[in-house]
């Protein structure tokens, strides 16, 4: 059976996975913090949280709230910055069979082409996904990804400035998905991943205020799934030089396996992370189960079959 997927076809790197499985930027952390109650190398990839060129300490609490079909977070990026990540998170890395994936954000596009050029070459580092998408900082995230000129733009800056494969993720808070995918595609990306998170919020009615320090944060989980689906179906159908890799409400393999039905090479997962920690090593079984009673030899068998 063949669960191995290549998500940077058109860069002379490359970055071949052993199965189509991910961990979402900002659900596992660096990777390295805990414990994991599973072989954290049986994943196909995982991505560390958004990483800006200083440390961040992020938004004001509470960053996080339920709601009932999901989650909202309005971290705002709190992470360890670029240098302290090629200190003490890259070496770690470089010893793991587990490729790692850099999520760049930053407020300028200067910033996001300053961490860019400071991981390329840095052993340990097997690509960046580029977060033009982040709903939960006052500048640059979501506002570039929004905007098809402006995306173009940083995608093409990020990909001269660093030889890394190139993942560009797309935020599911526009009305032309397609159009985005599209330029991004054309200035360069190797893969594009959708989605990040929904724009969203919630009040407490005791208090009478947005329950979010931020007031608003970004929605994930079950209640995004059937929109990053649809838009994983939509991209997939008009881009075909570059894989397209799903996420959004993902908690087991059925899931998975609608996103890779619907055209995604690969799937992330992010919430489910937060409620079942070995969510992803399922998800991996529970594909391959579903492959050896279906008869498929290769998973590229059905990537967009929902399609044809
Ligand atoms: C607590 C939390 C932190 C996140 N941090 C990041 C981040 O730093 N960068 C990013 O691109 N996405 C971030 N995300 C978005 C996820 O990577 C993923 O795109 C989104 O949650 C949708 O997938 P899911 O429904 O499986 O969680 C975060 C999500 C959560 C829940």
């Amino acid at each position: 059976m063949k669960l191995s997927v290549q998500l940077a076809p058109q860069n002379k790197r490359g970055l071949l996975l052993s199965n189509p499985v991910i961990a979402a930027s900002g659900t596992i952390g660096y990777g390295t913090e805990y414990e994991h109650p599973f072989d954290i190398q049986s994943l196909g990839a995982l991505v560390c949280k958004g990483t800006t060129f200083e440390p961040r300490d992020g938004n004001p609490q509470p960053r996080i709230a339920e709601t009932s079909c999901g989650v909202l977070n309005s971290i705002g990026l709190q992470n360890i910055g670029v240098r302290s990540l090629i200190k003490e998170k890259a070496p770690v890395w470089a010893k793991w069979r587990v490729p790692v994936i850099v999520n760049v954000a930053g407020s300028a596009e200067e910033e996001y082409v300053r961490i860019a050029r400071e991981i390329d070459g840095v052993a340990g580092i097997s690509g960046i996904e580029l977060n033009i998408s982040c709903p939960n900082v006052k500048a640059g995230g979501m506002e570039f990804g929004a905007d098809p000129v402006s995306a173009a733009r940083i995608t093409s800056a990020v990909k001269r400035a660093s030889s890394l494969p190139l993942w560009v993720k797309l935020t599911p808070n526009t009305a032309d998905i397609v159009g985005i995918a599209r330029s991004v595609s054309d200035s360069g990306a190797d893969a594009i991943v959708l989605t990040n998170t929904l724009k969203a919020m919630a009040i407490d009615i005791k208090t009478r205020r947005p329950v979010l320090g931020n007031v608003t944060g970004g929605l994930s989980g079950p209640a995004l799934k059937p929109v990053a689906l649809r838009m994983v179906y939509e991209v997939a159908a008009v881009i075909t030089r570059i894989p397209v890799i799903g996420c959004g409400g993902i908690l087991n393999a059925e899931d998975a396996l609608e996103f890779i039905m619907a055209g995604a090479s690969a799937v992330q997962i992010g919430t489910a992370n937060l409620i079942n920690p070995p969510a992803p090593v399922e998800v991996i079984e529970g594909i391959k189960a579903y492959m050896q009673k279906e008869k498929i030899e290769d998973i590229h068998d059905i990537v967009g079959v929902a399609r044809r």
